[in-house]
């Protein structure tokens, strides 16, 4: 599955590359894209024109185990694709309600829509940081909402969240789903029934009408 998706994702960068020079591309945490990231970081394309960030991210130094920042540096921006430009949806500042404003500077930097943005989803149906009962899930899966990055807090995500917005995400050139094991699997598929966005916000992802690849393995 990780040749796979690499070999995808490497397509939709090098498309960008070659049609506007540059290409971008969000990329989730957590511990299923490890070893997308270490296959990945090999495609032969030109890692210079690209620009790398987290779909979104703990808020917490990037010296902590918990920073997605971290996981994308050591594990993804190595070798070739250490060439890549990141830009990090962390910034210091306590919180990331205090830190939104200079997040929203920084991220003028990644050239949107992205050419390739690569979901995850938790046992508990959230992807990105659109957690079920988080404190601003309306605003963060609103189609029409303007903010591109949203500060998010909820019962499941342990630390304070900051993340890219739904809208921001399904106007990616290309959208992945990334999922392993059988019991990511049944969230899947009840994922894919009847039922409140708000319990499974992946739901607002899968019936969004953009196209979606899902990548998943036993
Ligand atoms: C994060 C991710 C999050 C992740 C899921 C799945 O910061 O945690 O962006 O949305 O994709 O929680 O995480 P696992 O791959 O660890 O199961």
């Amino acid at each position: 599955m990780a040749q796979a998706l690499a070999a995808a994702v490497a397509d939709r960068l090098r498309a960008g590359i070659e049609a506007r020079g540059e290409a971008s591309l969000a990329v989730s945490g957590g511990s299923t894209p490890a070893r997308l990231f270490e296959v990945l970081r090999d495609a032969d394309l030109e890692w210079r024109g690209v620009a790398v960030t987290p779909v979104d991210e703990r808020w917490v130094a990037e010296s902590s185990e918990r920073s997605n920042a971290r996981l994308v540096r050591e594990r993804l921006l190595q070798g070739a694709a250490g060439r890549a430009r990141f830009v990090s949806l962390h910034i210091d500042a306590p919180t990331p309600e205090d830190g939104r404003a200079r997040v929203r500077e920084e991220i003028a930097a990644v050239p949107r829509p992205f050419d390739a943005a690569v979901l995850g989803m938790g046992t508990d149906g959230h992807t990105a940081s659109f957690f079920p009962g988080g404190d601003r899930l309306a605003e963060a899966l609103d189609p029409d909402g303007a903010e591109p990055v949203i500060a998010m807090r909820a019962p499941g995500a342990g630390e304070p969240r900051i993340t890219w917005s739904l809208p921001v995400l399904l106007a990616s050139r290309a959208l992945f789903l990334h999922v392993e094991g059988e019991d990511k699997r049944r969230v899947l598929e009840t994922a894919l029934d009847e039922g409140p966005e708000h319990d499974m916000p992946v739901r607002a992802v899968l019936r969004s009408g953009a196209p979606v690849d899902i990548y998943w393995a036993p």
